[in-house]
Parts: C-alpha cells; sequence; structure tokens
C-alpha cells in the first residue's frame, strides 16, 4: 500500500531542458457523492463516480529549463504562463498557483522550469459544467509525463497512481478523472487497494447493462454558483447531520457494489438519486444553508419521476453541487429517452441546451514529448 511519502519524487535520474506534453481528462459525475472533507483534500467518506467520455479538459503543458544565471533571478518562485484557448488567462492564474504549491513537496524539481499551460475544454465555458476535475486532472497527467522524463524507471502503476493523488490535491473529484470507466476514491473496508490518497478503478467485474451507460446533462443554469464547491465543503464542520452523513456514504457504497455487479437497476436508481437528493439536503441544512436547485430542475425531477413510472424505462437522475440534472439510463433506452428528453426536458434547459455523453475510460496522451 502506497502511503503519502511514497509520493516524493527524490530520485531524479534523468536531465531535460524542454519539451511538450498535451493529455485530455474527463469529467466525472458521482454516483455516492463526496461532500466534506478534512485536512489536505482527504474526504469524510469514500465515494464513487462515473468517468464520462464527451465533457473533457484538453491541456498542452510546455516546458523549458529556467537557468538562474542573473543575481535578481532565483528559484523561489514558481513560473508559468497560463492560457485558456490560446489566450492568457490571468483569473486563473491563483488556482494553479496554489496546486503548485499544494504538490510542491511531491514534485520538487517544478520551480527547476518554465511552464506555459494551454487548456481548453470541450464542453461550453461557464455551462455550469465544472471544469476542476477535468482541469486538474489533465494538469497532473502532463506533470507526471515530465517527472516521468525525469525518472524514465517509474512504473506504469505509480504513474498513473500519483497523478491521481497529484490531482486529489487540486481538487477532489478531479483524482477520479484519471484511469477507469468506474473510479473509487477513499477508503472502505470492502473495496480492494481503496485510498484516501488517490482514486482506484472499480475492480469487480461490472454488470453488461453498465457498459456505455449514458449520461445527458441539461444545462438548467450556466450561471456562477452562488456557493463554491470549497466553502461547501466546509460546511460540513459543525453540521448537525454530519455524522450520519458520514455513516450513511460508506454503506450506499457498499450496497451499489453488489449492484455494479448484479446488474439491479431498481437498486441503482434508488441509492443513485436518493444520494443527489442526500447532497443538496446537505447544503440545505448548514449553516449558512443554500440552495443550488432552480424551480426547473425540480421540474425535470418530476417528468423522470412521472415518465419513469409510466414507461418502466429505467431512467433516473443525479446532480452535482448546481442546478444541472445528470440523466441516466442503459445505452438499450437510447432512442426513447432521448426522444423523451427533446419532448418533455429540453424547455426546462437554459436555451434548450444538453450535452449527450456516456461513460468512458480517463485521461489520454495525446502528444508526446
Ligand atoms: C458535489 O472536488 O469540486 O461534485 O475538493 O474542494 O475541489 P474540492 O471539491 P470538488 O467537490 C465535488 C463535490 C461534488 C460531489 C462529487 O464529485 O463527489
Amino acid at each position: 500500500m502506497l502511503s503519502e511519502t511514497d509520493f516524493i519524487a527524490n530520485s531524479i535520474s534523468s536531465d531535460i531542458n524542454q519539451g511538450i506534453f498535451t493529455w485530455s481528462a474527463p469529467s466525472n459525475i458521482a454516483l455516492v457523492k463526496y461532500w466534506g472533507k478534512k485536512q489536505d483534500q482527504i474526504p469524510a467518506n469514500p465515494s464513487i463516480s462515473f468517468t464520462l467520455n464527451n465533457c473533457k479538459t484538453i491541456t498542452k503543458l510546455g516546458f523549458s529549463k529556467r537557468h538562474f544565471d542573473k543575481l535578481s533571478e532565483n528559484n523561489s518562485t514558481f513560473s508559468f504562463d497560463l492560457l485558456f484557448e490560446g489566450k492568457p488567462k490571468e483569473e486563473f492564474k491563483p488556482k494553479i498557483q496554489k496546486f503548485f504549491e499544494r504538490i510542491e513537496k511531491y514534485c520538487p524539481y517544478l520551480k527547476n522550469f518554465h511552464f506555459t499551460i494551454d487548456t481548453q475544454n470541450t464542453f461550453p465555458h461557464s455551462s455550469g459544467i465544472a471544469s476542476s476535475a477535468s482541469g486538474m486532472a489533465a494538469l497532473a497527467m502532463n506533470i507526471m509525463s515530465l517527472e516521468k522524463e525525469l525518472n524514465p524507471l517509474m512504473t506504469e502503476e505509480y504513474f498513473y497512481k500519483k497523478a491521481s493523488f497529484l490531482a486529489r490535491l487540486g481538487s477532489g473529484s478531479a483524482c477520479r478523472s484519471i484511469k477507469g470507466n468506474i473510479v473509487v476514491w477513499g477508503e472502505h473496508q470492502e473495496i480492494k487497494e481503496s485510498s484516501d490518497l488517490f482514486g482506484v478503478p472499480f475492480s469487480s467485474e461490472l454488470h453488461s447493462v453498465f457498459n456505455n451507460y449514458q449520461d445527458t446533462i441539461l444545462l438548467v443554469d450556466k450561471g456562477e454558483k452562488q456557493v463554491s464547491s470549497t466553502v461547501g465543503h466546509d460546511l460540513m464542520h459543525n453540521h448537525p447531520y454530519a455524522e450520519q452523513r458520514f455513516f450513511q456514504a460508506p454503506q450506499n457504497l457498499s450496497k451499489l457494489k453488489l449492484v455494479l455487479e448484479n446488474g439491479n437497476l431498481d437498486e441503482f436508481i434508488k441509492i443513485v438519486e436518493s444520494e443527489a437528493l442526500t447532497l443538496h439536503a446537505m447544503m440545505m441544512t448548514s449553516m449558512p444553508y443554500f440552495i443550488l436547485m432552480k424551480p426547473n430542475t425540480l421540474e425535470i425531477l418530476n417528468k423522470i419521476w412521472k415518465y419513469r413510472n409510466e414507461t418502466k424505462i429505467p431512467v433516473c437522475f443525479t446532480l452535482d453541487a448546481g442546478a444541472n440534472v445528470h440523466v441516466l439510463y442503459p445505452e438499450q433506452y437510447k432512442n426513447e429517452t432521448l426522444q423523451f428528453i427533446k419532448d418533455e426536458l429540453v424547455g426546462y434547459c437554459q436555451n434548450g441546451q444538453y450535452i449527450c455523453d456516456e461513460i468512458g475510460f480517463g485521461s489520454q496522451l495525446i502528444l508526446e514529448n
């Protein structure tokens, strides 16, 4: 079992002056939610997610060795430029600065390089789809590609585990966007190798009903969230229902593990919808309290319940920390469900917008040095 100190890079064996990598990393949608954390991005409970396929961030990382020959220069600061869709984006820099600070202990070589980080998303900007998971995951993959150049003997297993470990320090849910179609993050008795430090691919045999499982994301409200996830997580400290929630989540994960193996969709729906509503219940019962759902979110949930009742098609929803609705269903019901979405749900989406996605497999190397 790897521990935190195993992630400190201390055997740099190779020298490299410059290069470029490009990685893509997908977004993910949690089925059992991560909401509440301890120091250093350690989750208060284990979570599990579907990795998405189409919603992703593509990040190009250029790097060149810095030369500290002038007296005025020193290597006490990080040096990087940040571009979004090819144009400088100052607003994103503090996030990256903070990420570098958090991971420096594990990547002591960072200050030896100047970086150019050029990033873009495949989903519309400010669609309300969190880009922090895919963004931090894509950056972590690129950094690990650099580290592998510096330490060519690194194993593939270590490469992916450390990438997830670093991504977690950027944004907790990002550690579930590295590798695998279903990923568990957080220690759980019944899940081998599960860890609070990084995500691990769900290792049981998956029931075939979940192959190519569909996620149609209904964009209900694309505005800036009033409350960030980070603030929301914090409000789980001294939350009146926190203890019960941190007791419930691992139980839901146990139940979901069985369902993923046996394909019982009735159970799947119960666990997943209950998790989504519990997440929002935690927000409504924190102090200060807040509501991220919109009236149209509720309209959609009711329509989904009605449709499921009438047709017996196993369509369900989940929510993340926002107003958008993720509509989840097996691939075999794709045609009728998309028709239902077009006929009855699109009217509740902002500008009629929605995104068709499905389970994917994680980050991908697009350009090697
Ligand atoms: C509701 O990973 O965005 O999507 O660790 O503070 O960056 P930070 O939070 P973040 O929280 C995600 C919360 C969630 C549930 C989930 O993805 O499990």
